[in-house]
């Protein structure tokens, strides 16, 4: 099995280019099945998920064709059947963007319900609750959830609480049903707005994507467009803590700065410099990290997708540290981990308190998902001696070329398989 063997003690150092926003690229490639004209999308990343959920759509007869390593030509003039059920698909989350895009266009859905997942309890009752406002019915059962609609008509949607999901979900029904839809308290991440430029490039009528109210006005039906998607806030984040983590200096390349700006306050805060410029950001990390408190919240609020990152930052900054978690219910899943590489955190519901460690010491950890799975790679290099990173096939959903970036950035990590590879990058590295 696939892991990643890692020397730590190397501050990273360069500059490192940030590929495509996988948590807009999911659900943009969804919607491209609402046109039967052909849709043309760059700066896709590739990473699991994506590949996962290109399948599913071929497997209901999207033509998909590859033009490059990130940009695809999607054609969804004869799909087939309207029912979306594979073993891979059931594995992720996003799959049930295609209720929503296959809803809005045909009118009828049937996909898999996504199964449990590793950060805790991920509820869909928004979704449900926003497509039977259309008037769509709905109805679970044997795993899965099928959306049938004579008309959608538009409707005004108050959501409970701000959902990425379920915003995203919701515009794309609503971009095709008769009038105007308004959803309140919706999200704000920067890849809803994402979904929202894609769609209204197709010819669809949103407005108010980015605030927390969205107005659209349903059309009748979409045409193709060329798209390219934003750059991925969360990957850009997680090599903007790689600096500080390691004491590096890093720029992260190809990114939009105001999307980072939550991320960049807390590196000041604890310490670091940060230069921003047109496309890119600097951090510099060349004192010792001091302690702060952050809670993650939805966009613009600190990204729960940056929390373990930051935690492993604050279990090597002098002092005190708070991190909540107000998001998901079981994120802190790595905490073990992190102290079995000896961090000092209490992990209390929510809430992890962190007493900073001088230094972390190599060990044989297991990433628990995808960013908490990064945030031990990033412990590890930053730590005495070897490690080994498991189950990396989490960190490969979301990651792509992980440990190649980080190796050009003069980390010592690689990609091995077995115990004999282990060995051999020990002898060689030293
Ligand atoms: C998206 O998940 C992202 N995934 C997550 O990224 C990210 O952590 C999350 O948004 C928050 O930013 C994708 O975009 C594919 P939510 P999503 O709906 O849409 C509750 C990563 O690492 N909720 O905003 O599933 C839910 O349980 C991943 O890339 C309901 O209760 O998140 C959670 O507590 C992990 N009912 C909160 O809302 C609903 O109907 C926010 O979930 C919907 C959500």
């Amino acid at each position: 099995m696939e892991q990643y063997a890692i020397k730590g003690g190397n501050p990273l150092v360069g500059e490192v280019e940030i590929g495509g926003a996988k948590n807009a690229a999911l659900p943009i490639l969804a919607a491209s099945v609402m046109t039967n004209d052909v849709v043309h999308i760059d700066n896709l990343p590739d990473v699991r998920d994506i590949n996962v959920l290109l399948a599913a759509m071929e497997s209901i007869g999207v033509i998909i064709h590859r033009d490059g390593r990130h940009s695809v030509t999607i054609n969804a003039s004869n799909i087939r059947n309207l029912v979306v059920d594979d073993e891979n698909i059931r594995k992720i989350r996003a799959s049930y963007y295609l209720i929503g895009a296959l809803l809005g266009k045909y009118k009828d859905a049937e996909v898999t319900l996504p199964g449990g997942c590793d950060i805790g309890c991920r509820g869909i009752d928004q979704h449900i609750k926003g497509f039977r406002a259309l008037g769509a019915e709905v109805v679970l059962e044997h795993g899965m959830i099928r959306t049938t609609a004579e008309n959608l008509a538009g409707n005004h949607i108050y959501m409970d609480l701000v959902s990425v999901g379920a915003t995203i979900n919701v515009m794309m029904a609503a971009s095709m049903a008769e009038g105007q839809t308004i959803i309140e308290n919706a999200a704000k991440e920067p890849h809803v707005v994402d979904v929202a430029n894609f769609l209204n490039s197709m010819g669809a009528n949103i407005k108010g994507a980015g605030t927390d109210v969205i107005r659209i006005k349903g059309v009748k039906s979409l045409h193709g467009t060329d798209y390219t998607i934003i750059p991925d806030q969360i990957e850009a984040g997680t090599f903007m803590f790689a600096a500080a983590i390691t004491h590096g200096d890093v720029t992260v390349k190809n990114v939009i700065p105001k999307h980072l700006e939550s991320i960049s306050a807390k590196l000041l805060e604890i310490g670091c410099e940060v230069e921003e410029d047109d496309d890119c950001v600097r951090v510099v990390a060349s004192k010792p990290l001091n302690h702060t408190h952050v809670k993650t919240l939805p966009y613009p609020g600190f990204p729960t997708d940056m929390q373990p990152q930051i935690t492993v930052a604050l279990g090597l900054a002098a002092g005190t540290s708070i991190v909540t978690e107000s998001i998901f219910e079981n994120r802190f899943k790595y905490v073990d981990e992190l102290t079995r590489m000896g961090a000092n955190i209490k992990v209390e519901s929510s809430t992890a308190i962190i007493d900073g460690a001088k230094r972390y010491t190599g060990a044989d950890i297991t990433a628990p998902d995808l960013r908490a799975g990064a945030a031990l790679v990033l412990a590890a290099l930053s730590a005495e001696g070897f490690s080994t990173v498991d189950d990396i096939k989490y960190i490969q959903r979301g990651y792509e070329d992980f440990h190649i970036k980080l190796q050009k950035l003069g980390a010592t990590i690689e990609l091995v398989e077995n115990e004999k590879d282990v060995r051999k990058f020990k002898m060689k590295v030293g």
